[in-house]
């Protein structure tokens, strides 16, 4: 990843070892001071102490009182912490003037989750955004007063003597805004084409959407046998991860795995993160993970929705499952009544998941085909897409096949069986029709009739 930020943007190394600072406001909701925990230990930070604060409103200058401040200073020093984590939105100047004053990096929740995205980015899409996230949070801190911002700077190849250092940094972060910008619209663009090509042969997409940590990974690998990294760290995972899986019925389809939510995710990130999101937008099925083991489940399903609004993907069907079964088992949330209880680590919950995904897509309920011997081509990729239940023979060359399929599935056999053999369809005729025991909607579905 590039780190030219860190070349003009001076500032104290990033500790380990931090001091966490959470300010609460009259009654305003502030951020979950137990996920600043989880963020800090997603980050390899060590918290070493916890100072909470209550105040009316906000220091302009360094967002508490001097007292408190003080009292900062000792803590650091008592506890020997590097850091100090603000579970709170600072402003540039209150950063600045809390690094002055405490001699020590100062990081706020919103620059820990872009440090967190950073470390965790795998493809070249995901390392790109993850570099425009951190671009343009460094672009709302120049400000006058930032340490080597006041410097003069002039001569060969800078523009005119005296410029200001802070006009200078503006111009290269917006410069290398631009360029990664650029990189990126092209890779989204290759990525797209992919998505197109999967669009005209009609292959499905399922999107596992949820808060950080509730398991989409570990289920992604259950369903799929995928060895994508499911760690116990949040944002374990932030690039679209596409893999095959077989629903019975639907045949093959394609799971997206996706970048977890979180509460007020900073918005340089969300940004950043649309063109990941596409792929949740795009899908034509959407399993939101919960986590049974969480004890805010409401306020997470919140924010869940609250994300897929704001990227526009609300009206897509929606599979809710409990994943953490066999850790909780909490009442179903009012907003979400019909949660399917999983487990992906334990596989409790996968075969029911799977028809209920299947369902969801249109899968009928099984019907019984006869197939005649003709038809050994369509028998195997009915077998393919795992669409048979059972099959018989009825000594004749004949076969009674029970088969479960969505629409499409229902059509192309319905073609299959049209398209046959001159001299078969003659021997077939007068015998029982194909579809037997189908009920008058699968008729209609299967003849391609909505
Ligand atoms: P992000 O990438 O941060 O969005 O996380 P994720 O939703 O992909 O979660 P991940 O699959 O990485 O799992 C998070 C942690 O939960 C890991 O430690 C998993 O082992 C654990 N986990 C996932 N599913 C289950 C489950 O069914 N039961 C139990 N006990 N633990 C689970």
């Amino acid at each position: 990843m590039n780190t030219d930020v860190k070349l003009f943007i001076d500032r104290r190394p990033t500790g380990r070892c931090a001091l966490l600072l959470h300010v609460e406001f009259g009654d305003a909701a502030g951020f979950d001071l137990a996920e600043a925990g989880e963020l800090a230990r997603s980050a390899d930070v060590q918290v070493v102490d916890v100072l909470v604060a209550k105040r009316r409103s906000q220091h302009p200058r360094w967002l508490v009182g001097p007292g408190k401040v003080d009292e900062l200073r000792r803590a650091l020093r008592q506890c020997e912490a590097d850091l100090l984590l603000v579970n709170n939105d600072l402003s540039a100047a209150q950063q600045r003037n809390l690094e002055e004053a405490l001699h020590c990096r100062v990081m706020s929740r919103a620059e820990l989750i872009i440090h967190i995205f950073a470390a965790r980015a795998r493809t070249f899409e995901g390392q790109l955004q993850v570099e425009l996230a951190q671009l343009k949070h460094a672009h709302t801190r120049l400000v006058r007063g930032w340490s080597h911002l006041d410097r003069q700077k002039g001569g060969i190849g800078l523009r005119g003597g005296g410029e200001k250092q802070l006009e200078l940094d503006q111009r290269m972060l917006e410069g290398r805004i631009k360029t990664v910008q650029a990189r990126l619209r092209q890779v989204v663009r290759r990525r797209q084409r992919g998505r197109w090509r999967r669009d005209r042969s009609g292959i499905t997409t399922v999107a596992l959407v949820g808060y950080t940590n509730a398991g989409k990974s570990t289920l992604f690998n259950a369903l799929t046998n995928a060895a994508v990294g499911a760690e116990d760290k949040l944002f374990a995972t932030l690039d679209p991860t596409l893999r095959r899986l077989l629903v019975p019925g639907a045949g093959e389809l394609v799971l997206a795995d996706t970048v977890g939510f979180v509460s007020r995710l900073p918005h340089t990130l969300i940004d950043a993160f649309k063109a990941t999101l596409e792929e949740v937008i795009e899908a034509d099925l959407l399993i939101h993970v919960l986590d049974a083991a969480a004890a805010d489940l409401e306020r997470r399903i919140e924010d869940v929705e609250g994300v897929l609004k704001e990227i526009g993907a609300q009206a897509i069907p929606r599979l809710n499952v409990l994943n953490k079964c066999d850790l909780a088992n909490p009442p179903a949330p009012a907003a979400t009544p019909n949660l399917l209880p999983i487990s992906a680590v334990k596989g409790i919950g996968l075969d029911q998941l799977r028809t209920q995904i299947g369902q969801m897509l249109g899968v009928h309920t099984p019907f019984e085909v006869r197939l005649p011997a003709w038809a050994g081509s369509t028998r195997a990729w009915l077998y393919a897409a795992g669409a048979v239940v059972d099959e018989t023979s009825d000594g004749d060359g004949e076969l009674r096949l029970t088969v479960r399929g969505d629409k499409r599935l229902m059509a192309r056999l319905r073609c299959d069986l049209d398209a046959a053999p001159q001299p078969a369809r003659r021997a077939a005729e007068g015998k029982t029709p194909p579809f037997v025991g189908m009920a008058a909607d699968q008729q209609r579905s299967a003849a391609g009739i909505n």
